[in-house]
């Protein structure tokens, strides 16, 4: 696959297709994780910031900014039926039957009965570098 599709969805996050990672910021390994240095991505210079990673290992995963100087990587597979949720103003929302996520991936509406699974994820706050997967 050739060059990066950074597509805008809401506030800005850049969706990245899921071989091809060449947003600013945002570096696939070769092992498959990726390296996230937040700093360099706008979308997550506040908390709530929000950006698509694409697909990690894969499942399809978002990074989103939890606080001052921590993230939370989702996998974006909706827990009902596995379709991939959306972002949505205040969340995530899935758009096969409409189950509700809160932005860290909390459950707030079926016919999902849990929360999005976390993705292991490791910041490094020296480097400001998150990594996934
Ligand atoms: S697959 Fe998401 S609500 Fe059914």
């Amino acid at each position: 696959m050739c060059g990066a599709a950074a597509v805008a969805v809401g506030v800005g996050p850049a969706l990245l297709a899921g071989d091809a990672v060449a947003a600013t910021g945002i570096k696939r390994k070769k092992n498959g994780q990726v390296v996230v240095t937040v700093g360099k991505v706008p979308a997550l210079s506040k908390v709530g910031g929000r950006v698509l990673l694409g697909t990690v290992k894969g499942a399809p995963v978002a990074v989103v900014r939890t606080g001052t100087s921590s993230y939370t990587a989702l996998d974006l597979s909706c827990t009902h039926m596995g379709v991939t949720v959306r972002e949505s103003a205040d969340g995530w929302t899935c758009p096969a039957h409409g189950s509700q996520f809160a932005e860290d991936g909390e459950v707030t509406g079926g016919p999902a009965m849990a929360d999005l699974a976390l993705v292991r994820s490791r910041f490094n706050a020296g480097k400001g570098r998150l990594t996934v997967g």
